[in-house]
């Protein structure tokens, strides 16, 4: 081989070195087998404290929950606590409760709370909750309305239609309500009162999809984009 030879592979590995160099960094670095792939980002967590019969809770979530679990579910994780200003006292076998806009809004809330606890499918739960909250005035009976959204998914109905009705379905409710009180940092002015993984969100009321996709740390989902 002449000088003239080896000059021109030299010269063909090095550039070839430069340009093919960087591209096999970055995968080899990504890769993890250098440990730096990123772990599953965090879920962005909704708790929505709200009462089943306040105008506001209910143009929440049916306008704001509803369609910002249907976009972004992959990366939610949803709670709902419906209680709100409603009081209580201790009855013979369980809890007497008084709502702010009338009893149907405690067999409401409580059909809320009974939902919670029997629906196990986070997906059927807050499909449940938005037909529920979502239902068009003037409103027929709370457990007629209940009725109509479990139809079309499948759940145990029984359960949660016995639940409402009894001790069951009073101290669940009085759980919400121990959790409702338990917010002091800030203490809740307003319902809906949202938190997003665990803080107030005073934005989250209006614009809880810019939220969401304002925290989340993972790749860009489509609808934030
Ligand atoms: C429940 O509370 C309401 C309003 O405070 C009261 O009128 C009613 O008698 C109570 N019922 C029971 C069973 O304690
Ligand atoms: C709930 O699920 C049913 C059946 O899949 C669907 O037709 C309906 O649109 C869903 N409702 C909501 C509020 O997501
Ligand atoms: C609901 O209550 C009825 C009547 O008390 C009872 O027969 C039934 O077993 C209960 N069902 C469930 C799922 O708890
Ligand atoms: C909603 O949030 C997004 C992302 O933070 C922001 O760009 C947008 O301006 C907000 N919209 C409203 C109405 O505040």
């Amino acid at each position: 081989m002449t000088w003239k030879g080896i000059g021109h592979i030299a010269l063909a590995l090095f550039i070839g070195g430069s340009v093919l160099w960087p591209m096999v960094k970055r995968v080899v670095w990504n890769s993890h087998y250098f440990g730096t792939k990123k772990s599953e980002p965090d879920s962005v967590k909704i708790s929505v404290f709200d009462e089943a019969l306040c105008p506001d809770c209910r143009e929440f979530v049916k306008s704001q929950l509803g369609p910002t679990w249907e976009e972004l579910r992959d990366i939610l994780e949803v709670e709902t606590i419906a209680y709100g200003w409603a009081e209580e006292s201790h009855s013979r076998s369980g809890y007497n409760f008084t709502c702010q806009h009338g009893p149907d809004e405690c067999v409401s809330n409580m059909i809320l709370e009974c939902s919670k606890h029997y629906i196990k499918d986070i997906n059927l739960y807050v499909n449940f909750t938005v037909c529920f909250m979502g239902e068009e005035e003037p409103l027929p009976p709370p457990l007629a309305i209940a009725e109509k959204c479990v139809r079309r998914i499948t759940v145990d109905w029984l359960s949660i239609a016995n639940c409402t009705e009894s001790v069951e379905g009073e101290n669940l409710l009085h759980e919400a309500g121990v959790r409702f009180h338990a917010l002091t940092d800030p203490k809740p002015t307003e319902v809906p009162w949202i938190l997003i993984n665990d803080e107030f969100n005073s934005e989250a009321a209006y614009n809880l999809t810019g939220v969401v996709c304002s925290i989340y740390q993972g790749p860009t989902p489509a609808a934030c984009m």
